[in-house]
């Protein structure tokens, strides 16, 4: 995490003391640094520039207006995956023609919306959809730009419940019956199919699965233009891994290496839907020790007021993140404890015999990687109120979204 250091003893982001920061604004606290997303969207905007591409920020990751304002003054578009989503790429002023909508379960209104909003195009999951978008577009008397995102039956070797490629999944269409569902697109008056869309699942520590998907779209490119269906974009999707512990992901040149030779080849503009590779090493979540507690059967416990409503990520996927506390203690002692939350279950935990410098109540940690899917996963289970977002940008910090009362968890019932 780069814009995320050590001066002596404390971690600071940026300019910036987390420990300051978690003094001014309580905890528990999501902290994202500007320099970071920024620094992340320009590795992909160079790697990039030798073909016509877009960066869709995937706006599921972070949805905070404030991070998608500053995505959108770095040039990036959206990826979004709901008429929220787009409520919110619009309000944070993200630019129409660079947005586009996947999902498998669009509501006719939801549709609507889109065509309204005159997106870059719809990313469409089924006939039913295409069959649904051509009626609504004829309805207001507009072409719906789309592309349909197949499911090329490819292992992505993420978790059951992030991937999106195989046959199995709810995802896409296949390859048979999107060659059918292209000629009607190409048919219907009020449909333009512009583009080809995939997306192979979340987070992806490797090329291959890439490669094996530039292959498949390559040749479905090919046999389109046959049936003089001009296929304008190439999206390959999101899912690129960040480094949580001690995987070693590929790069944005490296991903490049093999994307633009395929882009060039097919003379096609390139999307891309990163999400969690722009602000996942870009946020932490601050929380506090409330009370330290030592069972006689030899087990510690670091509970905290972070709990597993405000990061989701341990117990749903049992992913790893990094524990640190923002002012290492005095005197080196490690200890083996759980990390865990104030919530009545015991999947509350952020992290199980960890190693940690031995800490006591009021100390406070940083969940280290947590700013892609934290906050944006983040409910009110226990009658929590969601913690507070702040943007660190060099030496100045402030407050993004409120940290929510009482008040607002009883709001509308
Ligand atoms: N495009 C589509 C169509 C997607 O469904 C996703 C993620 C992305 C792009 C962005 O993937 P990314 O680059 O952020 O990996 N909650 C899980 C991840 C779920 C991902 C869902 N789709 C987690 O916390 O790991």
């Amino acid at each position: 995490m780069v814009y995320f250091n050590r001066n002596n003893s404390e971690l600071f982001c940026e300019d910036i003391s987390l420990a300051a920061i978690a003094r001014s604004v309580g905890t528990p606290a999501y902290i994202y640094s500007a320099g970071s997303i920024r620094a992340n969207i320009g590795l992909f905007a160079k790697a990039f520039s030798a073909v016509p591409n877009t960066i869709c920020f995937s706006i599921k990751s972070n949805s905070n207006l404030s991070v998608l304002r500053l995505v959108a003054q770095c040039g990036a578009g959206a990826d979004i995956v709901s008429g929220g989503e787009l409520f919110r790429a619009l309000k944070a002023g993200l630019d129409p023609k660079k947005i586009c909508y996947s999902g498998v379960g669009k509501t006719a209104d939801e549709i609507r919306f889109a065509l309204r909003s005159g997106i870059l195009m719809i990313n469409v999951e089924s006939q039913a959809e295409l069959e649904l978008i051509a009626a609504l577009a004829r309805e207001s008397g507009t072409v719906a730009p789309v592309a349909l995102r197949i499911n090329p039956d490819i292992d992505a070797h993420t978790h059951e419940f992030t991937t999106t490629a195989k046959k199995e999944n709810k995802f896409g269409i296949t390859l048979e019956l999107a060659v059918n569902l292209y000629k009607q697109a190409r048919d219907d008056d009020f449909l333009d199919p512009i583009g080809l869309d995939v997306h192979l699942g979340s987070p992806i520590l490797t090329l291959d699965p890439y490669a094996r998907a530039f292959d498949v779209c390559a040749k479905l490119i090919g046999e389109l233009r046959a049936l003089n269906i001009a296929i304008k974009v190439l999206d390959i999707g999101g899912g690129f891994g960040i480094r949580y512990n001690d995987e070693t992901p590929f790069t944005p040149e490296q991903f490049a290496g093999l994307a633009v030779p395929f882009v060039k080849s097919l003379n096609c503009a390139l999307i891309i839907e990163p999400g969690r590779f722009i602000v996942g090493n870009a946020g932490v979540l601050l929380t506090s020790i409330t009370y330290c507690k030592q069972t006689p059967h030899g087990k510690l416990f670091y509970i905290c007021d972070a709990g597993m409503n405000d990061l989701i990520r341990p117990p749903l996927y049992g992913s790893y993140h990094g524990i640190e506390p923002v002012i290492l203690p005095a005197g080196g002692r490690r200890l083996v404890a759980d990390v865990v939350g104030p919530i009545c279950e015991s999947s509350d935990f952020f992290a199980k015999d960890r190693s940690l410098p031995e800490c006591k109540a009021g100390d406070v940690l940083a969940v280290m990687s947590a700013g892609a899917y934290g906050f944006s996963m983040s409910g009110n289970y226990n009658s929590r109120p969601r913690a507070v977002e702040v943007l660190v940008d060099g030496g100045n910090f402030s407050v993004i979204r409120k940290r929510e009362t009482y008040e607002d968890l009883i709001r509308g019932e």
